[in-house]
């Protein structure tokens, strides 16, 4: 006997139906289903390709790189798709078979203690479902992790609960799980996500010391990625470095305007709404085709737009509107931690929107800035931490919300 019933939870501002299909035997069973979401611009996250746009070839281009065991450095500005990408290239059929996939973010990493701690507990999280003699081996060849691995008193059942503190001797247990690698069932992808961050560490020669263990790794090939276009050609463009054209070089573009209207056409129709294309086009070209806004204001377009109606270029304010006041506890969390006179240099160049000669002494008697030296040293500051960026026309607040909220309420 069964019987199925519709129900539904929410996730990060996305609505997820389930279909639950009671079995009743001697206990009841409840086989769970995820059907869709129901807001399909998804954002932060990456669900399946049916809510990722394009990027064939660039996944093309991977695949015949790592078939060709060459590494990758993927290098482009943020929230362009970077990290998108490379789970979009790992969740195609025929790497997953052919390949053991890690994914390991770095970016919130400062020393080589916790670079160590994140692999290690990301193969440990992929391999967790698998039983295999691959698996097996973990604590017999990572013995540096065993203080980790316990036996739950009540249940028996294994588990892996490791501190950052555990980790003793890095540069041994890094050892330890280049070894393990080695020993792997099948070849595996690392992927290591904003890589530059290893340039940060407490520690001197990280770089070296990695570059020395991944050549030595023949079980493994890599993918570097990393947003901080100058770090990153540092490390793998120039001769005195250790990665030196140990990978071959990948930029992302944004992806092609007509490309991502056919995308976000088709989403709003599959679910009886409609969008006028420009709509599309002139939210592509507001936030120069970065995935991340453009996702971001979709999903606000296609919530604000009723089930057989259309979605047109006046509802694209309100939209802006929203999504900005949701982030605005973020940015005063935000503004409270950077110094005022690098606040004051922000808000300026926010209200500029691109601004050129901003050491000039129209640009500092504009805003009221102390002195072109006081301008300079923030801006060198703000472009460190990334609150800034600079183009061909000049500096922009690199957050594109952000800098409208800068300029228009705060
Ligand atoms: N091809 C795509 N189609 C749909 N959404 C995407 C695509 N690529 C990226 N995104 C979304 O855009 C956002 C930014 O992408 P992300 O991969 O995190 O950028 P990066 O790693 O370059 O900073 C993510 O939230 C992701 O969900
Ligand atoms: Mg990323």
């Amino acid at each position: 006997m069964s019987s199925s019933v519709k129900e539904y939870e929410i996730i990060e501002g996305n609505t997820f139906y389930y279909n639950y299909n009671y079995y009743i035997c001697n206990k009841i069973e409840r086989k769970m289903e995820r059907i869709e979401v129901e807001n399909p611009f998804v954002v932060g996250k990456y669900l399946s390709d049916k809510y990722f746009c394009d990027r064939r070839e660039e996944t093309e281009f991977l695949r015949k790189q790592i078939e060709n065991g060459r590494d990758v450095a993927l290098i482009s500005p943020r929230r362009l798709g970077k990290s998108g990408l490379i789970r979009h290239f790992f969740a195609q059929d025929d790497i997953k078979e052919k390949y053991h996939v890690f994914f390991v973010d770095i970016y919130a990493t400062t020393s080589l203690a916790e670079f160590v701690y994140t692999l290690g507990k990301e193969i440990y999280d992929q391999l967790k479902p698998q039983s295999t003699i691959w698996k097996e081996k973990y604590f017999q060849i990572i013995t540096s992790f065993r203080v980790g691995f316990k036996l739950d008193a009540m249940s028996g059942a294994p588990s892996f609960d490791l501190g950052l503190g555990d980790i003793q001797i890095p540069q041994t247990t890094l050892d330890e799980i280049f070894a393990y690698i080695d020993e792997a069932d099948k070849p595996c992808i690392i992927a290591i996500d904003e890589f530059q961050q290893v340039g940060e560490y407490t520690e001197k020669n990280v770089e070296a010391l990695l570059r020395t263990k991944i050549q030595k790794c023949h079980r493994a090939q890599f993918i570097f990625s990393g947003s901080k276009r100058h770090v990153m050609s540092n490390m793998f463009n120039s001769p005195s470095k250790p990665f030196y054209q140990s990978a071959i070089s990948m930029g992302l573009d944004p992806i092609p305007v007509e490309t991502y209207a056919d995308f976000a056409t088709q989403m709003f129709e599959e679910r009886g709404k409609h969008i006028d294309r420009q709509v599309i086009k002139d939210v592509w070209n507001k936030y120069a085709g970065y995935t991340w806004f453009v996702q971001m204001m979709m999903n606000e377009l296609f919530a604000l737009t009723p089930i057989g109606d259309t979605c047109q270029e006046f509802i694209i304010e309100e939209a802006r509107h929203n999504v900005i006041m949701a982030q605005e506890q973020s940015y005063k969390d935000l503004l409270s931690n950077i110094p005022p006179k690098q606040k004051i240099v922000l808000q300026a160049i926010a209200k500029e929107g691109i601004a050129q000669n901003i050491t000039s002494a129209k640009f500092i008697k504009k805003y009221n800035l102390n002195s072109a030296s006081s301008v300079q040293s923030a801006v060198k500051m703000l472009l460190k931490s990334d609150l800034l960026t600079q183009t061909e026309n000049g500096y922009r607040v690199y957050d594109f919300f952000l800098s409208e909220w800068l300029a228009t309420v705060y």
